[in-house]
């Protein structure tokens, strides 16, 4: 915006700016940009060189709570079954689930690491496999493949979008590769149809972290319908949450069976679902029945919640890709909902003068724009990469292989991402449009005034 617009605009009020910003947004189309202008006729200073705050709103609260939450609870505790074995709702919970995701089994379980967990007990990995997962995700991912002495191999993210590239996992399969999971990284899902079809090639199950992606969808299929199966978080922060729980999905239901011997002490399920496979092992990995009924409860508004992030994530595509140096992550073709769990971009300081993403990112939040910098580089990080010296794994691999895998786990890309990432939380895509014109609003404030930010 030039001086002469900025004038145009005088004698409006911020406020009146801000609530005529709708149109402004709409005009994005026509190129017109958002910027505000203060009541002087110039640019508004970044609230880190002491100007306003581009938000002038509230992010939404999280989580959500209305009585429908209370009857779900209270029934649990007055039915005093609040184990599953007992009760009711862990099952009515997976009906549910189920009927939202068009998938045919459903397995409540106490986290999103076990779902992760479960599947890979019941698939019987060990000590010797190998399972490929990319490294932009959840330490999570992670910890459940070391938990059963596996090794871990990271194929390196694909910057635009990023999610593991699908490329380049056929290169990184050997005669140990036991799985290849995925992450839907932020709610988006990963390319499926490459993943499966690699996968496919050489016979070996595709588990889908889903753990972010709660009713995200691939050519209109709900994710964890793809794989053999997928695992879901309902963790705190989670678009569906009930503070700690997961759901494992699958339309296999020898592995659902598995799948719910082995979360259940290694019994019941099915007598034959440990006649092949991983042998006599399990643990206690059920969702209690409060959870369940918190889920449920939980469950009456994702429908409308997922369309609203979507609307909102699709509009502020429109207003950030406008600007130079922010670039949205791309989604496949093959995406038709995001869960957006995350709103990702990654940002070019080039574009901004050089100022520093971290300087980037405190100048954002003093807007009153919540934002993060992700996941760091897993792959290099000590708490992965002391897993060379352990002593376990140098019994059961030997030094050689050990050594050999820190040299595997290069990932150039996921290198440059993990210095250009921004987040922004699925809540704030809950908020109004207003507030996703102001995220872009305090971005080109920065943007216009990032020489002189570098100086603070
Ligand atoms: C990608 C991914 N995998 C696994 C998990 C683990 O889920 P939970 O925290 O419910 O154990 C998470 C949770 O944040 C996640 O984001």
């Amino acid at each position: 915006m030039n001086q002469e617009e900025c004038k145009m605009k005088k004698s409006l009020t911020r406020r009146d700016f801000i609530s005529t910003a709708s149109i402004v947004g709409a005009g994005l189309t026509i190129g017109l940009p958002t910027i505000a202008c203060s009541s002087d006729g110039h640019l508004a200073k970044p609230a880190i060189l002491g100007g306003p705050k581009a938000f002038t709103g509230n992010w939404p609260d999280w989580p959500i709570i209305d009585q429908v939450d209370e009857k779900e609870l209270l029934d649990v505790l007055k039915s005093a079954k609040w184990c599953r074995l007992g009760g009711n709702t862990a099952s009515r919970f997976e009906d549910e689930f189920k009927k939202l995701t068009a998938a045919k089994h459903a397995l409540g379980v106490s986290s999103g690491t076990n779902a992760l967990y479960v599947m890979l007990g019941a698939l019987g990995v060990g000590p010797g496999d190998e399972v490929i997962i990319p490294p932009y995700t959840f330490v999570a991912t992670y910890n459940v493949v070391v938990l059963n002495y596996a090794l871990p191999i990271f194929v390196d993210t694909d910057l635009e979008s990023f999610q593991i590239d699908a490329n380049k996992i056929e290169s990184a399969i050997t005669n140990s590769t036991k799985i290849i999971m995925p992450v839907h990284l932020g709610g988006t899902p990963a390319d499926l149809d490459k993943i499966l079809e690699v996968a496919g090639k050489h016979k070996i199950p595709v588990i889908e972290d889903a753990c972010q992606a709660h009713f995200a969808e691939w050519k209109g299929k709900c994710v964890g319908n793809w794989g053999l199966a997928g695992g879901f978080s309902f963790q705190a922060s989670k678009n569906l949450n009930s503070g700690e729980g997961g759901a494992i999905l699958t339309n296999d239901e020898m592995f659902s069976k598995k799948c719910y011997t082995f979360h259940n002490q290694g019994q019941g399920g099915s007598a034959a679902a440990f006649t092949t496979g991983s042998g006599t092992r399990g643990s206690n990995m059920r969702i209690t029945e409060f959870q369940a009924g918190i889920l449920l409860s939980q469950m009456t508004r994702v429908v409308t919640q997922a369309n609203k992030r979507i609307e909102n994530a699709d509009y502020l595509t429109r207003l950030l890709k406008d600007i130079p140096g922010i670039m949205p992550a791309k989604l496949y073709k093959g995406v038709t909902k995001s869960a957006y769990h995350l709103y990702m971009f990654r940002y070019d300081k080039t574009r901004f003068e050089g100022l520093d993403r971290f300087k980037f990112l405190d100048a954002l939040q003093k807007e009153g724009i919540p934002c993060s910098n992700g996941y760091g580089k897993m792959n290099k990080d000590a708490y992965v990469t002391d897993l060379a010296k352990n002593p376990y794994y140098l019994k059961i691999y030997g030094e050689k292989t050990m050594s050999e895998w820190l040299e595997r786990n290069q990932c150039p890309e996921n290198d440059k991402l993990t210095d250009q990432a921004v987040w922004f939380f699925q809540t704030m895509l809950l908020g109004s449009k207003t507030d996703m014109e102001q995220i872009a609003e305090a971005i080109r404030k920065i943007q216009k005034n990032a020489i002189e930010i570098s100086k603070t």
